[in-house]
């Protein structure tokens, strides 16, 4: 079922259809189009491919999804949660947001409700941590006059503001920001096609580059700082985000500018001790050899596709959360935010 969706709401549960309302971020920026989900399966496949995206919203869509499984089917609560738990491996807000979901239905004399009642709070507890992010971001990159950002981290991303983006977004709104510089993010163009039309939304003046002219603009003085979102933090302050955020970080320890991670702390694995213990996920060979409908290489070529790459502690300068920032980033300043 599709209609036309209000402008960056990227998820919203409607009580009435008793179906989860997700933009089709597949179809950014050329069309908004929404999807209504009305099972675990939906959910679980609309975030496998990457309809519904960003750590902290697929974490909230995945709640809603046991949620609404459970009100269809009550007996389901294990096998809806493996389902929703494995649709994607790296970013541990997925299963964060399940295990919770879960825990509060096993316990509750009406599971379906007790698993909407908890995927509304987490759902309004990631909107706030935005908002917290964005404040302590932009008052720790007070002075940075022009970021680059990688990936999407905006309202598509995150409810609410956003994570790396709503920094940015803050900075502009206090009349700081000059202006953004966009990473394009092969090989799904998540930059090109989600951040630079959330950012043309807010009115923040911003540049599109390729993610292979990054390294070389920061090292040229182009931006004061780089900032971007996450997708699991180690025990030790290791990042997991978008593959490319790596090269960001050493181009940045090169230059001597900031390189600073935006996060709620629900992207925090405690369980995790570091970089090595996060899963990367590998995605299908035909996302590097195409883009859109047009082929790029002789078919049959063998490709490597990560979806995420791991940033050692040591070149994150700060860990921006809604509980506040870690800075110097390592065990002790991570433990202290969980
Ligand atoms: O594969 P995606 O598009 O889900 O990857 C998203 C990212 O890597 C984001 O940077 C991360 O989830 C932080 S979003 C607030």
């Amino acid at each position: 079922v599709t209609a036309t969706a209000a402008p960056l709401v990227a998820l919203r549960f409607d009580p009435a259809a008793n179906a989860l309302l997700a933009l089709d971020q597949r179809r950014l920026p050329h069309e908004e189009r929404v999807l209504e989900l009305s099972d675990a399966a939906q959910v679980a496949d609309a975030i496998r491919k990457l309809a519904i995206r960003g750590a902290p919203l697929i974490g909230v869509a995945a709640a809603y999804g046991v949620a609404l499984q459970l009100a269809r089917e009550p007996g389901s609560l294990d096998a809806t949660c493996a389902l929703l738990r494995g649709a994607r491996p790296t970013a541990v807000n997925l299963s964060y947001a399940v295990d919770r979901v879960r825990a509060a239905a096993s316990r509750a004399p009406s599971p379906a409700e007790a698993a909407l009642h908890e995927a509304r709070a987490i759902h309004h507890e990631e909107e706030a941590a935005s908002d917290a992010i964005a404040s302590h971001g932009a008052g720790l990159l007070s002075n940075a006059r022009r970021l680059m950002t990688h990936c999407n981290t905006g309202a598509l991303a995150a409810p609410g503001r956003g994570t790396a983006l709503a920094v940015i977004a803050e900075l502009f709104d206090r009349g700081t920001l000059e202006s953004a510089v966009a990473t394009e993010t092969r090989p799904l163009l998540q930059g090109a096609r989600l951040t630079v039309y959330e950012l043309a939304k807010l009115g923040i003046p911003h540049e599109l580059t390729v993610d292979s002219a990054a390294a070389g603009l920061i090292a040229g003085g182009a931006v004061d700082a780089v900032v971007v979102g996450c997708d699991r933090v180690a025990a030790n302050g290791d990042v997991a985000n978008k593959v490319g955020t790596y090269a960001l970080a050493l181009a940045a320890r090169a230059a001597g500018i900031p390189f600073v991670v935006a996060g709620p702390t629900s992207t925090i694995d405690s369980s995790c001790p570091d970089g090595r213990s996060i899963k990367i996920e590998e995605r299908e060979p035909e996302e590097v050899l195409r883009v859109g409908g047009t082929v790029l290489a002789p078919e049959g070529t063998a490709c490597r596709n990560p979806a995420f790459d791991v940033t050692p502690a040591s070149y994150v300068t700060a860990l921006v959360t809604e509980r506040g920032v870690a800075q110097p980033v390592d065990r002790e300043s991570v433990a202290a935010l969980r």
